[in-house]
């Protein structure tokens, strides 16, 4: 029997994410993300993913540092990002950034120091970019600065406010890892492979840039924007509907019920904005998206999910939409080698099979 998409198929084992789609609740290894995003910092859940259990002070202090210290990109990446042409999105860049980082000197760390050093370094290459296509210098930042600090600093210049801080690190804890999405299937599938942690993560950058995965909130925007410039939330929606347009910002493969980190993020986006006009539109468009997603498709049950009041938040800290599917990918790069590393561990290599449909034997 074929399951188009591998619906509903167990492909692999794994002790780092489960997502239960009934009961709505995402957990890191056997912590509530939810939770984990109320009571602790990015490294802390970092490490988690990576190491399984939570650090102590030692070795939290032990992962920031290194953090830190792997933020600076090497001189030759600078270059490359020099040449590459202005016009190409940044996901693109990503990957080839990643991509180029394949030099025996890189190799030479174990594969978890490598997750540390890709980890580190993305916000500084999404920076860099930003201070390159505006034509402005890469802000001095203290090396004591944490990961989301350090992120909202090279893409703002200033110090963020803690409300800020507070909002992106909820996001990135709660996108960090999701089971067996689409971008991580793709590095696992290329780890079981036995090719290299650079290989699978830009093969996961390439798997989150389409528009069904991580390209979404950019596609929520859009419509925030549509429903603000027609005024007619019902009419753009119907509208989006007939014309065969999937709604961004609403439906999941696994969850059958509101996404838990929908849930925390709006919960979080109320406390952080009090009474805001983004918001608002943001709740009335869920509204009625839901109920018109439910009269057109009856016994189908969708919900918002994570990216909708992801946009949301991004749009409260000032993000351009070009950044939003890169931040995503900033946290859920601890996921991918999570996994990878995992993979590595116990692996056997994915080879599915298809069913031939085309033309019979000629010759
Ligand atoms: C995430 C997504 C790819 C899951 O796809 P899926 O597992 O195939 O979804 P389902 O099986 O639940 O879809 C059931 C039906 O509802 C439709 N549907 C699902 N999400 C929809 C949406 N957001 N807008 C309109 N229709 C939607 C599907 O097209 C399908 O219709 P069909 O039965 O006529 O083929 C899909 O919901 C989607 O494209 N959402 C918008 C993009 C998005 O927000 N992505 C971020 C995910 S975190």
């Amino acid at each position: 029997m074929i399951q188009p998409g591998l619906k509903g198929i167990i492909a692999t084992e794994t002790s780092i994410s489960h997502v239960d789609g009934e009961k709505g609740q995402l957990i890191y290894r056997g912590y509530n993300a939810s939770y984990l995003a109320e009571h602790y910092s990015f490294e802390e859940v970092a490490f988690l993913l990576w190491e399984g259990y939570i650090p102590n002070e030692q070795e939290l202090n032990s992962l920031k540092r290194k953090m830190s210290g792997y933020r600076t990109i090497p001189t030759y990446i600078e270059k490359i990002l020099l040449t590459l042409p202005h016009d190409m999105d940044l996901m693109s860049v990503l990957r080839t950034v990643v991509s180029s980082l394949s030099s025996p000197t890189f190799y030479l760390r174990e594969p978890k120091e490598q997750a540390i050093q890709i980890t580190a370094m993305l916000p500084t290459v999404i920076g860099y970019r930003k201070n390159q296509l505006e034509d402005t210098s890469m802000p001095e930042i203290p090396e004591e600065v944490d990961f989301v600090d350090y992120y909202l600093r090279v893409l703002t210049g200033r110090k963020p406010n803690n409300y800020h801080k507070k909002a992106l690190e909820t996001y990135f804890i709660l996108t960090m890892d999701h089971g067996l999405n689409a971008s991580t299937f793709a590095a696992r599938v290329t780890t079981s492979t036995e090719s290299d942690l650079v290989s699978a993560v830009t093969s996961a950058i390439g798997t989150m840039k389409g528009p069904l995965h991580g390209g979404a909130p950019t596609g929520v925007i859009q419509l925030l924007d549509d429903v603000m410039e027609d005024g007619n939330t019902d009419d753009v929606i119907r509208t989006k509907l007939k014309n065969g347009e999937k709604l961004m910002g609403f439906g999941h493969r696994v969850y059958r019920t509101i996404d838990p980190r929908a849930e925390v993020l709006k919960h979080r986006l109320k406390q952080l904005a009090g009474k805001d006009a983004w918001l608002d539109l943001a709740i009335n468009v869920e509204q009625k998206a839901i109920q018109l997603l439910n009269e057109w498709k009856p016994g189908r049950r969708l919900y918002t999910n994570v990216e909708f009041y992801a946009a949301a938040i991004m749009k409260a800290i000032d993000m351009e939409p070009a950044y939003f599917t890169p931040t995503f990918t900033a946290s859920r790069v601890v996921g991918w080698t999570a996994h990878c590393l995992e993979q590595s561990m116990n692996n056997t290599i994915f080879r599915p099979q298809s069913k031939y449909i085309g033309p019979p034997v000629q010759v």
